[in-house]
Formats: C-alpha cells, sequence, structure tokens
C-alpha cells in the first residue's frame, strides 16, 4: 500500500520530461524524481575510473551514494551517452530498480525516465509520455545548454545536436532490458507545438481526471 499517487512520466531524450514532472510534482505536493540522474551518476563514475561505459558496471550501481547524484557535472553531453551505456545492462537496472520503488512508497512520487510506468511502475496511478519531434527536441537541448540559435554555426550544431538525440533514443528503444516505449495504458502528450506551460496545464487536467476519487497524496 502507497502513501499517495504515483505519476510515471516516460520519453525520450529532451522531449520536456523533467521540466513537466518537476512542475507536477509540485503542483500536486508529491515528491519528484529524475531517474535519469541514477543513470547518469553510474555512467559519471565509470567514466571518472577511466572504463568503458559498455563494461560491466553494476558495482557502480550498487554503491551508488546521495552525493554522487547531486554532482554538478552529470548534465554534461558525454555523460548522457555513459549513462545510456550503462542503462542497457541489466544488471544495473537491477540494481537501481529498489531505489526508485522506495522513493514512492510514503507519499506516492512524480518520476521521469524511460521504463516508470513499464517497468518501474507498471501499476502507476497515471502513465504520461512525452514526446515531441527529434528537431524540435534537439532544438530545446541546444538552447537549455545555452546554445546561440542566431550563431553562424547553429544549424550544424542543431543538426548534430539532433543527431546525437537520435542515436541515444535508438539505442534506449532497442535494447532488450527496458526499453524505451509507450506503456498500453499512458497518455501520450505531442508537444512541439506546446510550450512548458501548456504542457503542465494539460497533464494537470489529465492527472486530475484520473486521479479524481482516490485518496489524495
Ligand atoms: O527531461 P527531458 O530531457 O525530457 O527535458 P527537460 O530537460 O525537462 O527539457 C528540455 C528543455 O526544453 C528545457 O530547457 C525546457 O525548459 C524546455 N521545454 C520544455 O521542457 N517543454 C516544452 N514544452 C518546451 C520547452
Ligand atoms: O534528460 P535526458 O532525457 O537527455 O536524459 P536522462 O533522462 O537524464 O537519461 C539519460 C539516460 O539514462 C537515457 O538515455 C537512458 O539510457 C537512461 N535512463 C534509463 O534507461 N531509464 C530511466 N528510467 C532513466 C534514464
Amino acid at each position: 500500500v502507497r502513501g499517495g499517487p504515483v505519476i510515471a512520466v516516460d520519453g525520450p531524450a529532451a522531449a520536456g520530461k523533467g521540466t513537466l514532472a518537476r512542475r507536477l510534482a509540485e503542483a500536486l505536493g508529491l515528491p519528484y524524481l529524475d531517474t535519469g540522474l541514477l543513470y547518469r551518476a553510474v555512467g559519471r563514475l565509470a567514466l571518472d575510473a577511466g572504463r568503458d561505459p559498455a563494461d560491466p558496471a553494476q558495482d557502480i550501481a550498487q554503491t551508488l551514494s546521495p552525493e554522487a547524484l547531486r554532482r554538478p557535472d552529470l548534465r554534461a553531453p558525454e555523460v548522457a551517452v555513459a549513462a545510456s551505456k550503462v542503462a542497457a545492462q541489466p544488471l544495473v537496472r537491477a540494481a537501481l530498480v529498489e531505489t526508485q520503488r522506495r522513493f514512492a512508497r510514503e507519499r506516492g512520487a512524480v518520476l521521469d525516465g524511460r521504463d516508470i510506468g513499464t517497468v518501474i511502475f507498471p501499476d502507476a496511478d497515471f502513465k504520461l509520455f512525452i514526446t515531441a519531434s527529434p528537431a524540435t527536441r534537439a532544438l530545446r537541448r541546444f538552447l537549455q545548454m545555452g546554445g546561440d540559435a542566431t550563431a553562424p554555426d547553429a544549424r550544424q550544431k542543431l543538426a548534430d545536436m539532433e543527431e546525437t538525440l537520435r542515436a541515444r533514443d535508438a539505442a534506449d528503444a532497442g535494447r532488450e532490458t527496458a526499453p524505451l516505449c509507450i506503456a498500453d495504458d499512458a497518455c501520450v502528450i505531442e508537444t512541439d507545438t506546446l510550450d512548458a506551460a501548456a504542457v503542465l496545464a494539460e497533464a494537470l487536467r489529465l492527472a486530475r481526471a484520473r486521479l479524481a476519487g482516490q485518496p489524495a497524496g
């Protein structure tokens, strides 16, 4: 028995999952967990140790400390790639399942990631799949990282970013364990033409309708 509702937010890279999940949690008074940080921290520590992130990394996942999740350098592009490589390892994923489930136990939670609605909480109270075209997502990540869309090389940088995101999405969707995919009972929000406030409004409308009649968190 959980102390509050569990809301799963999944989707491809830079779709706006984290931005939405954080605001949704705030609006509903629920704790928020960015599960990508778990894989990013494992990837970061593998790189620090001079290891290939494709090599077995379960020892790192099994001993992950809260401090490792608070490192300021987890958003770097090379860490995202390393995260995706360690995330393809079944033993790494297995080591992180309990942490994610425990997080929601007391008060419920909003969690964002790739497999929250499919593997971590298949019985979540409400599931969202947040997506946008690769071009939109590339622009979002480019701007988020301080890129200047009016610079002479912006076109090339956006094309490179799009290719990088596509490659990571393909790896995440193509892996055998907990691949990125839409849960059968998820609500899909296409966000190409929606800003973050509009996505939040739509998600809140759907969440409130779905959670109505359930005990509040
Ligand atoms: O967590 P995920 O990688 O899916 O994306 P994010 O880091 O939450 O969002 C990527 C960027 O897109 C952030 O700078 C957001 O402000 C921006 N954005 C958004 O989240 N939602 C929109 N509908 C439009 C832009
Ligand atoms: O913010 P962005 O969408 O770019 O990435 P993230 O959510 O921080 O996730 C980084 C990587 O961790 C993803 O590309 C996945 O390979 C992995 N991940 C995962 O496998 N399962 C999750 N629940 C969350 C992240």
